[in-house]
């Protein structure tokens, strides 16, 4: 078979499109044949579109659903603007899936604490619903899902999330930094939630996505219920161009983000300086 060149879009069409906020719109892409991305949660695509560019978009759908894949896109610049005006049947190009992802193995038979903060929960939506699929569950322990935006109206996936809500075997808290007319729920930042926490520390794991600012803050957090860094997971967002750790646009130290990350285990990269401000 003839070795993929990975400089080259695939082109793939658009077949769901939903405004989720004022700024975030999901889309649900299938590529030609209904081929599978083979991606790993956590992972990456550059999607691009002719005349325009290209930007790296986070895949937020499990790689257990199969046909298609999906994304969640904030609209702050050409390619995201240019994506936000697109109907189904329209086609983008697409590389990847690139990154090294979350491996499930690190969650299993252990207790995983999600810290999805704004546009964080993208991402981890592709590792929650891997490890919460039915025929998965029972290889994980406690799943428990912390969500924060700044207001109500940023909320992503109301539907689906309900469905985390009802569910018992998912413990599920939401809260919001400033309250809405309407909102009876949590007030206060994301890391608010963390000390209320009741955690067995030795078979617990927790992954963190988020704005710059919640990783120092849910960190410190975290180590204050007793968790040690190699127990923390992150992924990290840096600008990036070539997504294949070529052009070193996304370089910290020797590290080229897009290749040895997004996700990285927080011992690995605690030292370095730009890695978490
Ligand atoms: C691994 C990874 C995963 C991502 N996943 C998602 C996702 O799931 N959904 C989503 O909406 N966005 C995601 N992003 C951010 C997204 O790539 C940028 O917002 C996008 O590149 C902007 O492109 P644009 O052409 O629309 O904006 P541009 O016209 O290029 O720029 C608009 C503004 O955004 C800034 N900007 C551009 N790229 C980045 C970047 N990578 N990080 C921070 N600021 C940037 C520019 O400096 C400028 O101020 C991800 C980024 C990375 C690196
Ligand atoms: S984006 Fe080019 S090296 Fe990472």
């Amino acid at each position: 078979m003839e070795a993929k060149n990975i400089y080259v879009p695939e082109t793939a069409e658009v077949v769901r499109v939903q405004k989720m906020t004022d700024t975030e719109t999901f889309f649900e892409v299938r590529l030609p044949g209904g081929r599978d991305l083979g991606h790993a949660p956590g992972q990456f695509v550059q999607v691009s579109l002719l005349g325009i560019g290209e930007a790296p978009i986070s895949i937020c759908s499990s790689p257990l659903k199969k046909g298609s894949f999906e994304m969640v896109v904030r609209r702050v610049g050409n390619v995201t603007e240019a994506m936000h005006k697109l109907a189904p049947g329209a086609k983008l190009g697409i590389r990847g899936p690139f990154g090294k992802g979350f491996r499930v193995e690190d969650y299993e038979n252990r207790d995983t604490v999600f810290v999805a903060a704004g546009l964080g929960l993208p991402p981890l939506r592709s590792l929650i619903n891997t490890l919460i699929d039915t025929k998965n569950r029972k290889r994980f322990g406690r799943i428990i899902i912390l969500y924060g935006c700044k207001s109500p109206a940023e909320f992503l996936f109301n539907e689906e999330r309900k469905g985390w809500e009802s569910r018992k075997d998912i413990e599920y808290h939401v809260t919001v930094d400033r309250a809405a007319p309407g909102w009876t729920g949590n007030v206060g930042v994301i890391t608010t939630l963390i000390p209320e926490l009741t955690l067995d520390l030795a078979k617990t794991a927790a992954v963190i996505v988020g704005p710059p600012v919640v990783y120092k803050f849910a960190i410190l957090a975290l180590r204050s219920k007793g968790l040690r860094d190699e127990q923390v997971w992150v992924s990290l967002e840096r600008k990036m161009k070539c997504g294949v750790g070529k052009c070193g646009h996304c370089q910290m130290n020797n590290i080229y983000v897009c290749q040895d990350g997004p996700v990285f285990n927080y011992a690995a990269i605690k030292d370095l300086k730009e890695a978490v401000r």
